[in-house]
This record gives structure tokens, C-alpha cells and sequence, in this order.
């Protein structure tokens, strides 16, 4: 068995809501990522799962006239449809109210408590719910009608009750100094630079307990106390790998996570309340934090009640699921900001999909099915020096793997796939150059080695694109009679083996048209 590994983590959604395309994209980039990892070798442990505690989602739980955990059951349950429909490859679903994951939150708070990093005290501040964060004065806007909200436009309330604090403001120069030793820990740079100059502002202890509602994980030895809500999901990612059994296989396996994939919202939660309290509980960091970009709808601010959300489930069922992973991950330098447009989808769908890459598969193994009867052709000897400008299209894609990894250890989805279409377009510019069509009657042979040399490329094309498009891929790669136990990464340097029989090609990609036209 291999010994590399790599556990990725989403965050765990709160069930107060129905999904929309923000979780869809957060887990569907670590998707991505895991599916190449394991195809790269890796043993890979992916995690996702459901924020079930604190105010936020007990107030739904009322507004829904039932039980919270009535309530957590039936919604939760939605997020894992919604992991089926995307085709998400996660190993483990976590829900925060089960007992494996109360047991290993208690069992942090005891670790704190036992290293001295938390007191009683009393919490006097405010609070937003929808936000589940405290706030210093200082950070809110007032209001004309006298209400304050907070800088993401939660309303906050004034919050006045007894309180455990975790000693957060002990914590900036180890945290300065743990960011300074792992420059590689928030990505991308300017979101490091952000995080760097709050802890530079001063940290201020950080109320971890409250007492006016009941929905949570109670504080061991104090059951008038239920945990704040974050610390209670920041600890899901070590639940999920056996905390706190730190000897256990599970744990010493896979933990420090490698990456925690986090929207930019939540990104202080991870980069330094959550480093502080491992540190705190004598468990190393983990390796990473990614803070994603947000994605509007049309332009607008996608929200509840502008009644603007983006069901995911609608739009795999307008566009077809490898065309919605395909977009998702492409249309926009992941990080930053995003926009969703229908007529981007379907630009991306018409031109990237059909045009380029389905337009190359379909044409090349047209080819061979009608002129080398439906078999793997025979190329002979080829090389540098064979006069076919396919060739080198070939050494690009056999380069692929390397350039890709290095963009997917980036957490750079969008280089990767530009990196591959490189290839996909300079592939199709090439067989109009070598025509092979034309050789046919001309030269028979040189036709066979050009339209090899094209089904090895685009061999090479559908195993790397695997972790984005894989049904489609997939497909693809039947249609190249290459086995399913073949497609891992190893497999890359095994080349189609000549006279294998091919199937009839069917086009992978269609072409939207009717509203494109419009
Ligand atoms: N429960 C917390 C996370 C706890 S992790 C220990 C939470 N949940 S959430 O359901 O509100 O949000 C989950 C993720 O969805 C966040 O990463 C957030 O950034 C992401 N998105 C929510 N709306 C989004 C967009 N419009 N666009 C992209 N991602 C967005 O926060």
C-alpha cells in the first residue's frame, strides 16, 4: 500500500438552509482534488458534512415548527443528495450531532481547560447569529434606525451572559510565528496578508460558551453551558480521523490535515481561531487553509431573501453534470470572485466542450472507425522525425501530468485546465495540418501513425481531466478501449495497444443550441 496521503476537508454546512451552488463549489473543488490525488497514488480521506448546532439553526428549527434534531435529520439528509447528484467522491459524511463527534468536542474543551487556556467569565458584546460570530464595536456599521450590522450585513444583538473565554489574545506572536514558519499555510497570498495584519491588530479573548439556548454540545463538568458553535465544528475535522484517540491509527494517518478548503467568509475561523486551539490541545495545525472566492448570480449578490440562490440540482439538470464541474472549476481563477451567467456555461459548453475537446475526440476516432476498421491503428516506427506535426502535440500532453500537479497543489483548478486545452487546441490545429483524411489513399501508413499518434494524445487528454469531467472522461476512455483498471496516472506510459477493437464513437459533448441561438 502506498504511504503518501492526503486528507482534504469542506467545511460542514449549516442545515439551515437548502444547498445552493456556494456549497456545491466548495466541495466540488475538493472533489476535484481528490480524484487527482488518487489517481496520482495518493491515499486520499475526503471529508464533508453538516454544521448541525448552535442559535442559527435552532431558531430554523422553530421557524420550521420542529425538533432540532427532527429538523438536522431531514435537512442534513439534502446535503447528502446533493453529494450523490454532483457525483462526490467524499469517504466520510460527519454530522456534528453524532456522538462520536460530541465525545471528541468535549474531549478538546477538557484538553483546554486542562492546559489552562480556558476561564469563566462574563460575556457582555455582541453577537450575530446568522454569522454565529462575535464582534467588537469598533467592526459595525449603526444603522439609521439605531440597529448595528456586521461587516458581512448580519444584524447583531446585544449578548450579556455569564461566558468560558478561550485566551486567544496569549496567541498572536505564536501565531505570527507559525504563519511566518508555514508561508504556504493560507492560500492565496493576499488572503495570508489579510489574516496577518488582524492578528497583527491584537486578538482579544474569545467567548467560547453560551447559555441562553440549549442546542449544542453541553460544556463537560458545566451543563448550563453549550460550547460555541465553532469551536463545536472547527473539531469536526479531527473527529472524522479519530481524535482523541491521537494514537490511533486513524489520527496518526492523517492528521495534520493537508488542506482545509474554506469560502473567504470563514476564513479567520480556520486560519486562527482554529490553529490556536489545536495548538492549545497539543495538536499540530494543519498543512493549509484555502479561502475561496464567492460567486454572484448574474451580478447580483446571491441571497435568500433577494430569492436569487442557484439550485445546483437545477442546473446539472439543464446542462449536464461534467458541463456544470467543467465551468465551475474553469470559469474563474480560483480565488477570486465569480460571476455566474447562463450564457457563460453555455459559451464555455459550446466552445471549450464541443467545439475543442468533444470536436477533437469525435473527429479522430471517426477517422478510425471508418478507416482503419474500428481498431487501435498500427503506427510503425514514429518520432521526432516522422514529418507529422501531431508529434509534438503528443510530448505536450505526455508533460501534462507534471504541470497539472504542480497548479493542483496550487489549489490552481483554472491553470490546469487551461494548461490542458494548450493541448486539446494544438491538437486539433495539428490534424488539420496533417490532414490525415488526405492520406488516405496517398499514404495509408503515415495515415495510421497521425491518427495513433491522435488517439494516444487524447488518451492522455481524458485520464488527466478525469478528476473534472469523470463520467464523460470515462466515456471517452471506453470509447478508446482502454480498460478501467488503466486510467490511473501509472497508466499514462502504457500506450494503446495496436488491432485493439474500438466501438462505435458517440459524441461526449453536446453542443446547446437552441439557446445559444437566441
Ligand atoms: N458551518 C459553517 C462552516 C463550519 S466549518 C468548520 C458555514 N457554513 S455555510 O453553510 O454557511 O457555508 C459553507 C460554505 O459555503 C462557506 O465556505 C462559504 O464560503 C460557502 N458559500 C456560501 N455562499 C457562497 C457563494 N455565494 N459563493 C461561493 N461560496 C459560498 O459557514
Amino acid at each position: 500500500m502506498t504511504d503518501k496521503h492526503y486528507y482534504l476537508t469542506t467545511p460542514i454546512y449549516y442545515v439551515n438552509d437548502v444547498p445552493h451552488i456556494g456549497h456545491a463549489y466548495t466541495t466540488l473543488a475538493c472533489d476535484v482534488l481528490a480524484r487527482f490525488k488518487r489517481l496520482d497514488g495518493y491515499r486520499v480521506h475526503f471529508l464533508t458534512g453538516t454544521d448541525e448546532h448552535g442559535q442559527k439553526v435552532e431558531k430554523s428549527a422553530a421557524d420550521a415548527g420542529m425538533d432540532p434534531q427532527a429538523f438536522t435529520d431531514k435537512v442534513s439528509q439534502n446535503f447528502r443528495d446533493l453529494a450523490k447528484i454532483m457525483g462526490f467522491s467524499n469517504d466520510d459524511f460527519i454530522r456534528t450531532t453524532e456522538p462520536r463527534h460530541i465525545s471528541a468536542t468535549q474531549a478538546i474543551w477538557r484538553k483546554l481547560k486542562e492546559n489552562g487556556h480556558i476561564y469563566l467569565g462574563k460575556y457582555a458584546g455582541w453577537y450575530a447569529v446568522r454569522d454565529e460570530a462575535f464582534y467588537a464595536e469598533d467592526e459595525l456599521t449603526k444603522n439609521a434606525d439605531g440597529t448595528r450590522t456586521a461587516p458581512s450585513g448580519a444584524e447583531v444583538e446585544w449578548v450579556e451572559e455569564p461566558s468560558y473565554f478561550f485566551d486567544l489574545s496569549k496567541w498572536q506572536d505564536r501565531l505570527l510565528a507559525f504563519y511566518e514558519a508555514n508561508p504556504d499555510f493560507i492560500a492565496p497570498n493576499s488572503r495570508r496578508n489579510e489574516v496577518i495584519s488582524f492578528v497583527k491588530g491584537g486578538l482579544h479573548d474569545l467567548s467560547v460558551s453560551r447559555t441562553s439556548f440549549k442546542w449544542g454540545v453541553p460544556v463537560p463538568d458545566d451543563p448550563d453551558h453549550i460550547m460555541y458553535v465553532w469551536l463545536d465544528a472547527l473539531t469536526n475535522y479531527a473527529t472524522a480521523v479519530g481524535y482523541p484517540d491521537v494514537d490511533s491509527e486513524a489520527f496518526t494517518t492523517w492528521w495534520p490535515a493537508d488542506l482545509h478548503m474554506v469560502g473567504k467568509d470563514i476564513l479567520r475561523f480556520h486560519a486562527v481561531y482554529w490553529p490556536a486551539f489545536l495548538m492549545g490541545a497539543d495538536i499540530a495545525p494543519p498543512k493549509r487553509v484555502f479561502a475561496h472566492g464567492w460567486w454572484t448570480n448574474e451580478g447580483r449578490k446571491i441571497s435568500k431573501s433577494v430569492g436569487n440562490i442557484i439550485d445546483p440540482i437545477a442546473i446539472v439538470e439543464k446542462y449536464g453534470l461534467d458541463q456544470v464541474r467543467y465551468f465551475l472549476m474553469r470559469e474563474v481563477p480560483f480565488g477570486n470572485d465569480g460571476d455566474f451567467r447562463h450564457d457563460a456555461v453555455i459559451g464555455r459548453m459550446n466552445s471549450d466542450l464541443a467545439n475543442d475537446l468533444g470536436n477533437l475526440a469525435q473527429r479522430v476516432l471517426s477517422m478510425v472507425n471508418k478507416n482503419c476498421d474500428a481498431k487501435v491503428p498500427d503506427p510503425g516506427e514514429f518520432g521526432p522525425d516522422s514529418g507529422i506535426a501531431v508529434y509534438n502535440v503528443l510530448l505536450g500532453a505526455q508533460a501534462l501530468r507534471d504541470r497539472v500537479r504542480d497548479h493542483m497543489d496550487r489549489q490552481a483548478f483554472h491553470d490546469a485546465l487551461e494548461e490542458i486545452w494548450r493541448v486539446v487546441r494544438d491538437a486539433n490545429r495539428c490534424v488539420d495540418e496533417d490532414a490525415p483524411w488526405a492520406l488516405r489513399k496517398t499514404d495509408p501508413e503515415k495515415m495510421a501513425t497521425v491518427l495513433y499518434v491522435l488517439a494516444e494524445t487524447i488518451r492522455h487528454l481524458a485520464i488527466i481531466l478525469q478528476p473534472f469531467m469523470p463520467d464523460s472522461c470515462g466515456k471517452m476512455l471506453d470509447q478508446l478501449g482502454v480498460a478501467a483498471e488503466a486510467r490511473g496516472f501509472d497508466d499514462l506510459t502504457n500506450p494503446l495497444t495496436p488491432g485493439t477493437a474500438l466501438p462505435k464513437p458517440i459524441g461526449v459533448f453536446p453542443r446547446l443550441v437552441e439557446e445559444a441561438a437566441e
